[in-house]
């Protein structure tokens, strides 16, 4: 089966992981909040909203600065450009220690939304679960019942980088999936082929 990539939302489909950034470049605290409104609006079981952020913006250069120190390295060629880096965490477990078994779900459901609200007013961005997590969790006081889950570093796109070839050609390359004919089933477990 094929289908035509014009028929999802634009949004969608020109959504994309870049890892570079227009350095010296702040984000106006108007289109961050925007980010923060996207993902508020996410569905989550029984409501509960699970998702909890942390930001780090050049107005706060330590804070800045202690995050990127808990990027992976290789993350870190790139990521440390960002003028923005976004830690997104889940509320795991209420303050009863009751556990929410879809908190990471629902946590995936407000950073998509995060994401493609970045791109559609154009940023780059690019999420990370490549950092150290207890380190993050000790630097930042979060409490033993929000994990730490994911890093999105966030920018203004720039045309020229000095970041090496291989990252500058995968920033072109076109994105691939696999075929939905391999992972949609129909009927039952097994029946792959949609047209039959
Ligand atoms: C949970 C998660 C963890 C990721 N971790 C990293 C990472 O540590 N470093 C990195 O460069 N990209 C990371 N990515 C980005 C993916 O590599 C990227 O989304 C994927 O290749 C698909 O590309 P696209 O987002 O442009 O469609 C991560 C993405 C997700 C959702």
């Amino acid at each position: 089966m094929t289908f035509h990539i014009n028929k999802i939302s634009s949004i969608i489909y020109n959504r994309r992981s870049s890892k570079t950034f227009k350095e010296n470049q702040d984000i106006p605290m108007e289109d961050l909040l925007s980010f923060f409104e996207a993902a508020r609006w996410a569905p989550s079981a029984r409501n509960r909203q699970p998702w909890r952020y942390l930001l780090f913006t050049k107005q706060s250069p330590e804070a800045l600065a202690s995050m990127r120190s808990c990027l992976d390295e290789k993350n870190q060629e790139w990521a440390n450009k960002a003028p923005v880096l976004i830690l997104s965490c889940a509320e795991i477990a209420d303050d009863q220690g009751t556990p929410n078994r879809s908190a990471l779900h629902d946590l995936g459901l407000a950073n998509e939304n995060l994401l493609l609200q970045i791109r559609s007013l154009n940023y780059n961005c690019r999420p990370m679960g490549g950092f150290d997590k207890e380190k993050a969790a000790l630097l930042f006081n979060i409490p033993k019942n929000i994990q730490p889950f994911l890093v999105i570093a966030v920018g203004l796109p720039i045309r020229y980088s000095n970041l090496p070839d291989d990252i500058q050609e995968m920033e072109r390359r076109p994105r691939e999936r696999n075929e939905m004919q391999t992972w949609v089933h129909l009927d039952q477990w097994g029946k792959l082929d949609l047209q039959n």
